[in-house]
């Protein structure tokens, strides 16, 4: 069921059952963060495999300290400066974290959401929400509350819909372990924006190979169940596929191959925008007829990093 009310969100936040909720980055299916019982509800529903640790949302760093060991001064600044934001820390977690949460790592990923239903939800709420992104295990992340209801409607009790998220894109990571920050997951954050806050450019370090210990990395992830293939030269692809009926997920000024369906991410290819439509139009083509989505990497600064990482991972391999 889809709506606004807060308090049925409450209640059954508290009875430990599954809401799902909205943010600026992408919808998260959210349950007590605290309690093994009801963590373990999320995995069943999203078909994810219990390697894949989740993100804690608080609604201020009021309470941040019962969940984390040490802070270094470098993440504070980060929390001060971009919370709340599409920023996850990665931070030593405490004994009150629960193992399930953070799949046996020492770790726990944290951050503080810019939604002000959420908001509202975390400050009437005992406990932070962990929540990965509400969708099945391995497709596209959901930016509206019918993405949502559409694949996990059956599972969940309750979908609060706060209107579709303002970016479109998941979080940031910036592991805030050692001495450095490292960015682990490229997202509504650009590096120029934290580069700016911190003084000094941060380490990336994004694995693209199957990595285990991060699912949100693995080569294949954020998919279509149609094949997308990225390419350099659409005219060429569409030549070389002529019997077929093709796609074409666009951005900016450019011609489209005659007898090809296209959606224009950003006609005026403005990167902002682009990512606040990537999932949405890469989900109405993924249910267009049609036999495979075709993209073109975006420019590669600003967010746009971030949706040629999401759109390298859709992409058939
Ligand atoms: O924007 C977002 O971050 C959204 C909204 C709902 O907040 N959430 C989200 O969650 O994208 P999820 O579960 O789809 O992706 C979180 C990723 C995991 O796949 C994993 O790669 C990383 O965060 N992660 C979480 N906890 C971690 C930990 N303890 N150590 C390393 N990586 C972790
Ligand atoms: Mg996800």
């Amino acid at each position: 069921m889809i709506g606004k009310d807060l308090s049925l969100a409450i209640r059954l936040l508290n009875a430990g059952e599954l809401v799902a909720i909205p943010t600026e980055t992408v919808y998260g299916l959210a349950a007590n963060g605290l309690d093994p019982l009801s963590v373990s509800k999320i995995f069943a529903a999203k078909n994810r495999p219990h390697f894949d640790p989740l993100i804690l949302h608080l609604d201020s760093t009021e309470h941040l300290l019962e969940l984390v060991d040490e802070m270094p001064h470098y993440a504070e600044q980060l929390a001060e400066h971009f919370w709340p934001g599409p920023l996850t820390l990665l931070l030593p977690k405490s004994q009150l974290v629960p193992d399930i949460v953070t799949a046996g790592s020492p770790l726990v990923a944290v951050r503080v959401p810019n939604h002000p239903l959420t908001l509202e939800l975390l400050k009437a709420l005992s406990f932070p929400l962990a929540a990965p992104s509400a969708n099945p295990f391995g497709y596209i992340s959901p930016t509206r509350a019918e993405h949502v209801e559409a694949q996990l409607g059956d599972k969940i009790s309750y979908i609060l819909d706060g209107g579709p998220s303002e970016i479109g894109l998941e979080s940031t990571i910036v592991d805030c372990s050692g001495d450095e920050p490292v960015v682990k997951r490229l997202g509504g954050i650009t590096i120029d924006a934290l580069s700016n806050c911190l003084g000094f450019v941060p380490k990336v370090d994004i694995q693209s190979h199957s990595n285990p210990s991060s699912p949100g990395l693995l080569d294949q992830h954020y998919a279509p169940r149609k094949p997308l293939y990225l390419v350099e030269d659409i005219e060429a692809f569409c030549q070389a596929h002529s019997g077929k009926s093709i796609l074409y997920l666009s951005f900016g000024a450019n011609t489209c191959p005659e007898g090809v369906y296209e959606m224009n991410l950003s006609p005026e290819g403005d990167l902002i925008e682009a990512a606040s439509h990537l999932f949405h139009y890469m989900r109405a083509l993924d249910s267009h007829s049609g036999d495979c989505i075709v993209a073109k990497r975006l420019p590669d600064n600003g967010l746009g990093k971030a949706i040629n990482d999401r759109l390298y991972r859709a992409a058939h391999k």
